[in-house]
């Protein structure tokens, strides 16, 4: 592995959204570019992680040095993730489809010229950082995201708690943050917030995994 603040570490990242089959041709996706995943994937490659990055559908090239494992449903990234383990740090990235179709057709569902519009029974998908937060091979570091349109820190905070993990990176997606260059972010603990000003993504990446090796007690000159 190559030297660096991270040499030695074993980084998992989810990204993307998940695809929830519907039938063969039809989905429900969550909105996600990948784009921030990925980021913290180059970020971490390049202080010197061993990088497991677990990738919904996305047009994205992987990051030099990473190793990438493509999924398309939630319950496909949910078993990857395991797969992946033991990590020292995990970063769930994912846009993950909170329900999917209880049962997908094998075939594409046609209209049949009634006007009746068929409904769609959804159950709940496994909360990926959840089950992280109270696994028997948690990671020592375990964050997640919050993409939030109103009071995200308040938000970010309440869901520290509920899914088990050591931060919360809020991000204010009232904007044009999904798919685009930017991003603002707020990164709460248990030892605060700290709120980063709006910057590339690729160097709220950067930042975030200084922080990550500030945390593991290794310097990082970044
Ligand atoms: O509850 P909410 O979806 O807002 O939580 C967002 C955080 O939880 C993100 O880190 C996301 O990757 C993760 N998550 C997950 N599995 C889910 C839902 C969210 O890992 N089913």
């Amino acid at each position: 592995p190559a030297p660096g603040p991270l040499a030695g570490q074993h980084v998992v990242i989810t990204a993307g959204p998940t695809h929830e089959p519907i039938d063969p041709v039809r989905y429900i996706a969550n909105r996600s570019s990948g784009k921030q995943g990925f980021a913290l994937a180059a970020a971490a490659a390049e202080a010197g992680a061993q990088v497991t990055l677990i990738a919904g559908p996305v047009q994205l090239p992987t990051p030099p040095g990473v190793r990438r494992v493509d999924v398309e449903t939630a319950r496909e990234m949910a078993e990857a993730v395991d797969a992946a383990l033991p990590c020292d740090v995990a970063i769930m990235v994912a846009a993950v489809a909170d329900w999917r179709v209880a049962e997908a057709a094998g075939q594409k569902r046609k209209k049949d010229g009634s006007g009746h519009i068929p409904p769609l029974e959804l159950v709940e998908n496994p909360d990926i950082l959840a089950s992280l937060g109270h696994a028997m091979l948690r990671p020592p570091l375990l964050i997640g995201f919050a993409a939030e349109t109103e009071h995200v820190i308040e938000h970010a905070k309440a869901k520290l708690a509920r899914k088990g993990a050591d931060w919360i990176i809020a991000n204010d997606v009232s904007g044009d943050v999904m798919g685009g260059a930017n991003n603002t972010v707020h990164i709460v603990s248990a030892m605060g917030v700290e709120s980063l000003s709006e910057m590339p993504k690729a160097d709220v990446a950067r930042a975030i995994i200084a922080k990550v090796a500030d945390v593991l007690h290794q310097p990082y000159d970044a």
